[in-house]
């Protein structure tokens, strides 16, 4: 069976990014990396990857959002994409993206969406004295991180946690979350249709949930 394509957008570290090729590697993601893509020329996330692979621009260097999401449209449709995957990718995407890629453009978000879109969210989850805190990976639509849910790792708030406590413990769930969901989607088991997230040809009624040895678990299973 031929390889799905995958093409994965970052802004920083890369550890997201760093995650998929481990699954890769491993041969728990069926799937080639075809390009990594930053708004950020210095980000380390690039590194991670063969230099033939990289493309990176400098957005503030393009005259508004529309024209730096088009050159880089173009170049992700260059390398003709099955998936685009933001893993870590921090600057918000227009419609001129989004419109391209619909249905096939996923996003790792660190909260338990549709709380805490956007910025600062594990100080968020702290000062709203959430018990619970996690990430989301959903389908991207024009809204910020309004996308149907996916799937989601909840880890529990500990007393005198701070943000960077959350961060630190969310990320390893991160990294089984987001490759267990690409796993799923290059099996073509998880598609978006219309604004809903569907397993197996079943709209999910609520994220699918990752269990404790990284699996994902449909809610109607306990
Ligand atoms: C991750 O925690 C990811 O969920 C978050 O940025 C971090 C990137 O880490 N993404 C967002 O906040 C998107 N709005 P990484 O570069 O090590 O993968």
């Amino acid at each position: 069976m031929k390889k799905n394509r995958i093409a994965i957008l970052v802004s920083g570290r890369g550890s997201n990014l760093q995650a998929l090729l481990d699954a890769i590697a491993a041969g728990q993601l069926e799937a080639e990396v075809v390009g990594v893509f930053s708004d950020k020329p210095k980000a380390p996330a690039l590194a991670r990857v063969p230099e033939p692979l990289r493309w990176s621009g400098d957005a503030r260097r393009f005259p508004d959002r529309a024209s730096f999401d088009a050159a880089l449209a173009d170049a992700v449709e260059a390398v003709r994409p099955d998936w685009v995957i933001c893993a870590g990718y921090m600057r918000i995407l227009g419609e001129t993206f989004t419109a391209r890629f619909r249905g096939r453009l996923l996003n790792i978000h660190p909260s338990l969406l549709p709380k805490y879109r956007g910025l600062h969210t594990h100080a968020r989850a702290l000062e709203a004295g959430d018990r619970e805190h996690g990430a989301s990976v959903h389908w991207v639509v024009p809204e910020l991180d309004a996308g149907a849910v996916i799937a989601q790792a909840v880890i529990p708030v500990l007393p005198g946690d701070q943000p960077d406590d959350l961060a630190v413990r969310l990320l390893p769930r991160e990294h089984a979350l987001l490759a267990a969901v690409t796993a799923w989607v290059v099996q073509g088991r998880l598609t978006e249709q219309g604004d809903e997230a569907w397993l197996d040809g079943q709209p999910l009624l609520k994220p699918l949930s990752l269990d404790s040895a990284g699996q994902l678990t449909h809610p109607t299973a306990t």
